[in-house]
């Protein structure tokens, strides 16, 4: 990664704050419902949220009693996260992780990762770095597009590099970054290279029964 992740996030970090305060994203009525019912399921108290954004999520688990801290490479949108004064917020990329910086506060029972996973080199060290700062039971939860979005777009089903994060929402976005998407059997493959850890898959649907996200569930266990 990443200038140009974070160059678009930089850009576009007041329209997101507006995206979810006004809450303009159809799928997201599934997807947070999908990514708070799962966390509290599993009953970790203390959690960090990486790639928090303006901090809903760090809000909706504090409000059920966790110690949330969300991290994100972006100040303004810490900045409106912390002015709502519920959680615990720290400016930190995930490069940063990846390079072996010491998260504040470890460790922790869960990790949850919603929608900010882009990247297609680097995603082992970075979770497996962010395995090592869990407790012994811990587990991490990403949240992210479901694969058969290839195939709603039209695209052959097969991992690949799609070119605009913004496409498909509405407001005014602009340079969207690319992201890389990957099939299930990618994520298999990927995500059991992370040492001393069980996957899990759960695919979230809509009322039609079509699959809108992909929810993993990575066990850490000695
Ligand atoms: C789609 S938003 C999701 C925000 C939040 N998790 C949510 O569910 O609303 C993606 C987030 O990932 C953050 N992000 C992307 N790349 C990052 C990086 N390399 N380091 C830290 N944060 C990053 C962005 O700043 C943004 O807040």
């Amino acid at each position: 990664m990443n200038d140009a992740v974070l160059k678009s996030w930089q850009e576009n970090a007041s329209e997101w704050i507006k995206a979810i305060t006004e809450n303009t994203i159809a799928s997201r009525t599934y997807t947070n419902k999908a990514i708070v019912d799962t966390a509290l399921k599993l009953d970790r108290a203390k959690i960090i949220d990486i790639g928090c954004g303006e901090g809903w999520l760090v809000r909706a688990l504090e409000n059920q009693g966790k110690k949330v801290l969300g991290i994100d490479a972006i100040a303004e949108l810490l900045q409106s996260a912390q002015s709502k004064r519920i959680g615990t917020f720290h400016q930190m990329t995930f490069e940063e992780i990846m390079d072996g910086k010491p998260l504040p506060n470890a460790p922790f029972d869960m990790a949850i990762f919603n929608f900010c996973l882009y990247q297609k080199e680097g995603l082992v060290t970075l979770l497996s770095n962010m395995a090592k700062a869990l407790n012994n039971d811990g587990h991490i939860l990403i949240q992210t597009l479901h694969p058969y979005l290839l195939m709603q777009q039209g695209k052959a089903y097969q991992s690949q590099w799609l070119s605009d994060s913004w496409k498909g929402l509405s407001g005014n976005f602009t340079n969207g970054h690319a992201w890389y998407a990957r099939t299930l059997g990618d994520w298999s493959e990927t995500l059991n290279k992370i040492p001393n850890t069980k996957v899990v898959f759960q695919e979230v649907t809509n009322e039609e029964g079509n699959p809108i996200s992909l929810l993993i569930h990575i066990e850490k266990h000695l």
